[in-house]
């Protein structure tokens, strides 16, 4: 496979997804298609944007004639498709832009690759990124912890524990609460139902939370490294007790690049790194990252931490079983949660125009928007 369409690659992972496969594949060429909705951000791909192997396309994922064209002028041959609305708060204010995106759009992409390939699936791909927020929530059984039954290398650190027996495998039946979680398994279903109806060569993978470099400040990791900065408050939904299991962006980003290559052909694998985290913990330990880092006291800035009302219909654990990506594909995490953590809020100091870019205009008068009344 030589020419790969990444849809979404101007967002936070598809940026990483980008670099990874121009830098690491030289003899492919990799075409980005994006909208450059306000989640969108060429800044993030600056230091690949002039590789001879690297093409960007501003497109809408919805007009499916122009995919269609794009995929011939570019004779595409694997899609790896990330572009999606992706913030469960935006979901719950306008859901029709998610049914949009998320469903129609990735129906558009699937009826163009399966015109385009025309049933001469030899050599092609359609890969599709999803969350595991579709499989709905986990229950926290054990609120205080209990010591996880898995480990990887992103759970080996002192607080690494589980807070509940189950966790999501790829055989869970699928139970999504938030607009954006419906929408991402609707898309998940036209996926697999272009497999069985038409023989797409088809793959999906449902991944935990990510964390990282260049990810929109309106998630919770790069939303409170900034208000940290700027000593603002900083809302915590219900009680913080919500956990979620957070994996590094770049691991990720390594294991699309494993599945994409050696996947098996409608399979889905689940991609996480067990790694659990209470909300309110892993906000204290980012506080007191970031306190070091900018030189003062650790800890002194616990005080930003507002309780606020909670999210509507907020899901209270999530937890993915990875081993099936991991016995049969041999995919683990490479970076342990402290190292990441620590990677990240130094990302976000160090990178301070990038973050300034985005929060200046618009988006600030989102942000007030958003939390007017809580
Ligand atoms: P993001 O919001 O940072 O980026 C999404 C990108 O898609 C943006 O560049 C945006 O411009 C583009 N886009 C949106 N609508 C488009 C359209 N109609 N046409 C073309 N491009 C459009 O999202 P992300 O966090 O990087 O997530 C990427 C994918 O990974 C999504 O499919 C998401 O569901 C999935 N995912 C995300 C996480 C996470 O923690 N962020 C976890 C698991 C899965
Ligand atoms: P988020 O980063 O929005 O990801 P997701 O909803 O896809 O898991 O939120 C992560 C967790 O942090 C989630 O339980 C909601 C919570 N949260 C807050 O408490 N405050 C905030 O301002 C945000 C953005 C999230």
């Amino acid at each position: 496979m030589k020419n790969i369409l990444i849809t979404g690659g101007a967002g936070f992972i598809g940026s990483h997804v980008v670099r990874l496969f121009v830098r690491k594949y030289p003899e492919y060429r990799i075409v980005n298609l994006d909208k450059l909705t306000y989640a969108g951000n060429l800044a993030n791909l600056r230091d690949i944007e002039h590789e001879p192997n690297y093409t960007f396309v501003r497109e809408d994922i919805c007009n499916y004639d122009a995919i269609l064209d794009i995929m011939r002028r570019h004779k595409i041959d694997g899609v790896i498709h990330l572009a999606a609305e992706s913030h469960v708060d935006r979901s719950i204010k306008d859901p029709f832009t998610f049914a949009r995106t998320n469903v129609m759009g990735t129906l558009s992409l699937l009826q163009a690759a399966k015109t385009y390939w025309n049933g001469d699936w030899e050599g092609k791909r359609f890969y599709h990124i999803s969350t595991d927020e579709v499989y709905g929530a986990l229950e926290m059984t054990h609120p205080e912890g209990i010591p996880a039954p898995f480990t990887t290398k992103a759970s080996t650190g002192e607080d690494h524990c589980a807070y509940g027996e189950s966790f999501f495998t790829e055989d869970l039946k699928y139970m999504p609460h938030s607009p954006y979680s419906a929408s991402k398994a609707s898309s998940d279903h036209f996926v697999r139902a272009f497999h069985d109806t038409y023989g797409l060569p088809t793959i999906v993978t449902n991944c935990s939370n990510n964390y990282g470099p260049y990810q929109f400040p309106e998630k919770l990791i790069p939303l409170f490294i900034n208000n940290i900065r700027h000593r603002r408050p900083l809302p915590v939904y219900g009680k913080g007790e919500n956990v979620r299991d957070w994996l590094y962006v770049e691991d990720h980003a390594r294991a699309i690049d494993c599945i994409f290559h050696h996947g098996k052909e409608a399979e889905t694998y689940n991609i996480g790194g067990f790694n659990e985290w209470k909300n309110i913990d892993i906000i204290k330990v980012v506080i007191k990252t970031v306190d070091r880092l900018l030189g003062r006291p650790e800890g002194a800035d616990m005080d930003l931490i507002t309780y606020v009302t909670d999210r509507a219909g907020h899901d209270m654990r999530y937890a993915i079983d990875s081993r099936k990506l991991q016995r049969e594909l041999g995919w683990e995490p490479s970076l342990q949660f402290e190292e990441g953590i620590e990677k990240t809020v130094k990302w976000y100091l160090d990178n301070q125009e990038w973050m300034d870019n985005i929060t200046s205009g618009d988006y600030e008068k989102y942000y007030e928007e958003m939390y007017k009344g809580r």
